[in-house]
């Protein structure tokens, strides 16, 4: 088929043939109003396969055009200066935590034993990496029906050995950003926004909207497939401060000192023209080493699909906010039984889920039984309470962590906490089924109503 064709007349072709494929293949049965209604799922068209493959066919594989081209567009997209694609939130939250332990930040650098302030209502990967260095992770409660950090609490939680605040925006919700910047602005700590939940959320501080991830030292981002767009696997880390992105880089590439790309050489122009360490003069900068790294980058072909994904997200995250705002409508009468979430103030949340606690002897567990039977997915609030996992025997508390309060509305989630999806493949029929189920289950328990 390709005898008479140009190299890039036979891509075209392919990619033609991708486009009938998805039309063929994948549209119809995205049409199609599945039996089983999901938390959350990739939302796509043939722009997505299309780049995938074109990236495919270039073979490339490693980082590389699509890369830079999602690097600078989620930059621009998020209002920050540098940014740099992973592969997981995981690996993003582990590269903004330890960015703070580079001797490169002297006497602001995190240290072993020092402490880090933090919710235990969370996705475990937002508090792993603390422990895993030897920090100490000081937890407080959250509040309900925001689900995000107490501020009142912050202070009960400072000692002299506070280094940061690393917290997520929970489920599209933004914390209070106005007052934990503030409180770490006062006592010099670090702020990581973990944004994986949240992208497209906007806080409104110093007469400015600004998107979540932006206001912290670092924010990081998830592109597994139920988040708000997708690479499949993915992430990325993001931040104003040029040291930071520096050192981001570095640990992310091996803890290479060099900024060349894969594949570039000499992009400083001085590769065998300097003295580092206690390395011999001109020694390859490409093999000088400025930190203990790791080697977290993406492909490019999961960056093709996400050049694609964010020329949707502006859509998406309208369509996330039209769904949360109708379910919440739909449910606005049964406020005895079900406590619905609500925005923290000055935000404009881009919502991951519709999170609900119940009350009033509604029971949680068959509550999302009925649903579940009914084919309606149903999420908990991550691990709700992570002290109470398997992961944390054999630590103990005021070693090698400490509680700073209670922890009593953290607790309360693994009782009375879950949620169900907005995602923007949701259509207004799954919308609709879900808000009945959920006035009927509280019916079936005998609720008056
Ligand atoms: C708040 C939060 N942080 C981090 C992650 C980890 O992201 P990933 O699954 O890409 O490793 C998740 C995953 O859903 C998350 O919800």
């Amino acid at each position: 088929m390709f005898e008479q064709m140009s190299q890039s007349e036979a891509k075209e072709a392919v990619l033609q043939l991708v486009e009938e494929y998805w039309s063929q293949f994948h549209q119809a049965k995205d049409t199609e109003e599945p039996e089983r209604i999901p938390y959350s799922g990739r939302v796509y068209d043939s722009a997505e396969m299309k780049n995938l493959v074109d990236s495919a066919l270039d073979f490339w594989l490693t980082a590389g055009e699509y890369t830079e081209q999602f690097e600078s567009g989620l930059a621009e997209y998020i209002g920050v200066s540098f940014c740099s694609v992973v592969n997981s939130g995981s690996s993003a939250n582990l590269l903004a935590f330890m960015a703070l332990t580079s001797p490169l930040l002297k006497a602001r650098r995190v240290l072993p034993g020092d402490e880090i302030i933090t919710v235990a209502a969370c996705f475990p990967t937002t508090l792993a990496p603390v422990i895993q260095y030897g920090a100490i992770p000081v937890f407080i409660d959250i509040t309900i029906p925001e689900y995000n950090i107490n501020i009142s609490q912050l202070e009960q939680a400072l000692t002299n050995k506070t280094k940061a605040v690393m917290i997520a925006h929970t489920l599209g919700n933004p914390f209070d950003l106005g007052a934990v910047k503030d409180f770490c602005d006062k006592n010099n700590l670090w702020l990581i926004e973990d944004n994986c939940d949240a992208l497209g959320s906007e806080y409104y501080l110093d007469k400015i909207w600004r998107k979540t991830g932006s206001v912290g030292d670092i924010g990081t981002s998830s592109f597994y497939p139920p988040h708000h767009i997708t690479m499949g696997e993915g992430g990325a880390v993001y931040t104003k401060n040029p040291l930071l992105h520096k050192i981001i880089r570095s640990l992310r590439d091996w803890g290479r000192d060099c900024i060349c790309n894969s594949g570039q050489d000499n992009r400083c122009g001085h590769r065998f023209s300097k003295q580092y360490g206690k390395l011999p003069m001109g020694y390859d900068h490409k093999y000088v080493y400025s930190h203990f790294g790791y080697n977290l980058k993406a492909t490019d072909m999961q960056a093709a699909i996400g050049v694609a994904q964010l020329e949707k997200l502006p859509k998406f995250v309208l369509r996330r906010r039209d769904n949360f705002d109708y379910l919440k409508e739909r449910l606005q009468a049964y406020e005895d039984f079900l406590m619905l979430p609500e925005p923290c103030p000055n935000s404009l949340p881009s919502w991951f889920g519709f999170l609900v606690t119940c009350k009033n002897g509604v029971s949680r567990n068959t509550l999302i039984a009925h649903l579940e039977d009914r084919g309606i997915q149903t999420r908990m609030l991550f691990a709700g309470n992570i002290l109470r996992h398997p992961c944390f025997e054999g630590l103990e508390d005021g070693v090698d962590y400490r509680v700073a309060t209670p922890l009593v509305n953290t607790d309360r989630t693994l009782y009375d906490t879950f949620w169900v999806g907005v995602y923007p493949g949701m259509t207004n029929k799954q919308l609709d089924k879900m808000a009945d189920e959920i006035i009927l289950a509280i019916k079936k328990q005998g609720m008056a109503i």
